[in-house]
Formats: C-alpha cells, structure tokens, sequence
C-alpha cells in the first residue's frame, strides 16, 4: 500500500495527482476525515468536486474505499454519489465503504455549525463525530445498516423546524447507504491488488502534530492509513508527500509566513485559492521551509511532490521562509526546467529539506506534470 498525503494546511492540489497516480492502482481508499475535505478534479472538461468518495472513481478501473477512520454524513454521500453519476455512470458500483466508519448525524451537523466561529471549521459534523467516536458514543455505520438504529429527533423539540428537514434527509440518506457496498472493516486486507491511500487536509492540520488546537479531528499523516484502513503498519510502502510552492490556510490558527497585502491577494486571485467545501478565501503565505522539512521526515516521505508552481509565474522576487527568516529569489518566467531562476528555486529547497522534489506540477490539468 503506498499513501498520498498533503504536507500543509490541506489543499495542497493532491487530488489531481491521486487522479494521476490511481492510473496505476486497482483500489484508491480513504482513511480520515469526511465531507471537510473538497477534492477538486476536472474530467472530460466537467468540474467534478468529492468530499467523501475517493478521487479515484474518476478511473474506470478503480474500487473505491470508505475506510473505518472516516465519517460519513449519509446524506451528503448520497447527493454526491448521484452527482457523480451525471459524469461517470454506474460509480457505485465501484464504492465500498467499511461498516465500522462513523456517521455524522443531524446533532452533529447543527453543533458543529453553531462552533463555527472558534476553530473556523467547515461545518460539517466533523469535530462533533469524532468526539462521539472517542467516548464511545458514536454510531457506526453498521448500527443502521445491519442493526437498524433509527435516531429520534425528539431531543429537537423547540428547536427550529428546519432541524426537521435535516432529520428528514437523514433518514433518505441512510436508506440510501443500505443499496450501496457496504464491507467488513477488513475488506481492503482481503482485496488483490495495488492501493492506494488518499489523506485528506494536510499535516498540520493533525490532531496530534497540527497546531492545535485549530486542526481537524483525525490522523491525517501517513502513519493513520494503517489504522483508518485496517491494516498492518508494515503495508505502507511509499509515501507521497504534495506541498504547494507557497503555503495556504484556511480557518484560523497561526500562519507565520502569511501575506496580508497585494502579494498575497494576487497569489489567491492567479491561484483560485477558495476553499472547494465551503468557498472560503484561503489566507496565502510563503512556503515555509522549517515547516515542511518537520513535514517530510514525519511522514516519511519518499516521493516529493510541489504543485501550482505556475501560480507565482512573472513575478519579480519570490520568497521562502527558512532557518526563522525570508529568503528572496529572482522569478521565473515559465514554469519549465530550462528556467534558471525556477532551478535555483527548487535547488534551495532541496538542499534545507534534504529531499530531492521528483515532480512538479505546473498546470490544473493531468498532463501538466514534470518529472525531475
Ligand atoms: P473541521 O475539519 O471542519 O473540523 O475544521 C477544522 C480546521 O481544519 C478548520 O480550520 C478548517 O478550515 C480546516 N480544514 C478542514 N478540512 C480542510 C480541508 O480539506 N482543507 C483545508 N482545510 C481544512
């Protein structure tokens, strides 16, 4: 099993290289979060958006895993997998999600939307699901496909009626879930095949290693594929690790190296840096170098990916963040390795990180891509 995992604050550009990679692989899984993360894919010149199915569907060939570290809000899985239809037929078919993953109710949609202001979540039940999950509380997947749970929205009472109509979509959601593939948490260890893990956000957004405590709730390194899939640590063969070649955060929480004035409004604007859940601008920065050097070793990455290298074409000077203090390089022209300026760039990098980059990416679609 080899893991692709975001190596920032998420929206590191990932999927567009998971849709690349999953070329090469027979099942493409997730192992954390849920609807928080919006993978963006453009196929077949339609703008295709997931939030909880893997960004492997897009390839045919592909099955598609819902892990047991993830939590899936029913409803919104429905929705998505009907609007993936429009583009890709039959993609149910090829998604199997584990019975042990966690639900995101109607309660926790609602608490989550009524804490926005505190972490800057996205709203989706994330925080609270996984609260449930940890004291034992939660409902899995399984309670209301196999055991029939039905939750009763009479602690709602006196609330407003709309919390109804989210209860209402829940029911449809659920229902919908018991047509769809649903396995044994050990699926996956039973399965021929290559796989790979797809992780969603970014390292510091970590429960553990982010900069708490505005992360997300989950394991979002390398090291939780093997528990959010259900298997052994010894599985995990190559990590990729994607990093932007400057640095974007959504939500709050500290950002050393962040721009508040033209620069990084023209980064946001030439980059389309909004966030694909929630449409939020993102706050853009200089590539942290210290930052991600922690990154990578965490991680233990073996194959280096910097995306959206374009985005800071023609500008005069480019900085990085290194050693507590910026650096300033001469821009680049075009984003191809006959630019000196882009060369002398991504050799500084190289040399603090102490990791080759194998490949760049210098365009939103598939083919944009070169290997060093
Ligand atoms: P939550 O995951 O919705 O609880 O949000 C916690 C923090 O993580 C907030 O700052 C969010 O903006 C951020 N976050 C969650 N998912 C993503 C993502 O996919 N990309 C970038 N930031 C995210």
């Amino acid at each position: 099993m080899d893991v692709l995992i975001g190596l920032q604050f998420g929206d590191e550009a990932k999927s567009k290289i998971t849709d690349m990679l999953a070329e090469k692989y027979d099942i493409v899984a997730r192992y954390q979060g849920g609807a928080n993360s919006g993978h963006t894919i453009y196929h077949e010149g339609n703008k295709i958006v997931l939030h909880l199915i893997p960004s492997g569907i897009i390839q045919p060939h592909t099955k598609n895993f819902l892990g047991n570290g993830m939590v899936i809000d029913p409803y919104g899985l429905m929705q998505e997998i009907l609007e993936v239809e429009k583009y890709i037929p039959g993609a149910r078919d090829r998604i199997y999600i584990s019975e042990n993953a966690h639900i995101v109710t109607p309660y926790h949609l609602l608490e989550d939307i009524e804490n926005l202001n505190s972490i800057g979540s996205t709203g989706k039940g994330i925080g609270p699901c996984y609260r449930d999950k940890v004291y034992r509380q939660g409902y899995r997947v399984v309670d209301f496909i196999k055991n029939n749970l039905v939750i009763d929205p009479i602690d709602l009472l006196g609330k407003d009626e709309n919390d109804f109509f989210e209860f209402e979509q829940f029911r449809q959601g659920t229902e919908f879930m018991k047509t769809l593939n649903v396995v044994p948490s050990n699926w996956l260890r039973e399965q021929e095949g290559t796989i790979l893990a797809e992780g969603a956000q970014g390292t510091m957004l970590d429960i553990d290693h982010g900069s708490y405590p505005y992360v997300t709730s989950s394991t979002t390194i390398s090291s939780g594929a093997a528990t959010g899939l259900s298997m052994p640590p010894q599985s995990v063969k190559r990590v990729y690790g994607v990093c932007k070649a400057y640095l974007t955060r959504v939500g709050n929480g500290e950002m050393l190296s962040e721009l508040t004035n033209e620069i990084g409004e023209k980064i946001q604007k030439v980059g389309r840096e909004f966030g694909a859940t929630t449409g939020r601008p993102r706050r853009c920065g200089w590539l942290n170098l210290d930052e991600l050097k922690d990154s990578v070793e965490l991680n233990g990455v073996t194959d280096l990916i910097m995306t959206k290298v374009d985005v800071l074409e023609n500008m005069d000077t480019v900085e990085l963040y290194s050693d507590g203090e910026y650096h300033t390089f001469p821009g680049w022209e075009k984003s191809d390795l006959s630019d000196t300026n882009l060369i002398r760039f991504i050799n500084f990098i190289e040399k603090k990180l102490e990791k080759k980059i194998d490949m760049i990416s210098v365009s939103p679609e598939r083919e944009g891509i070169i290997i060093i």
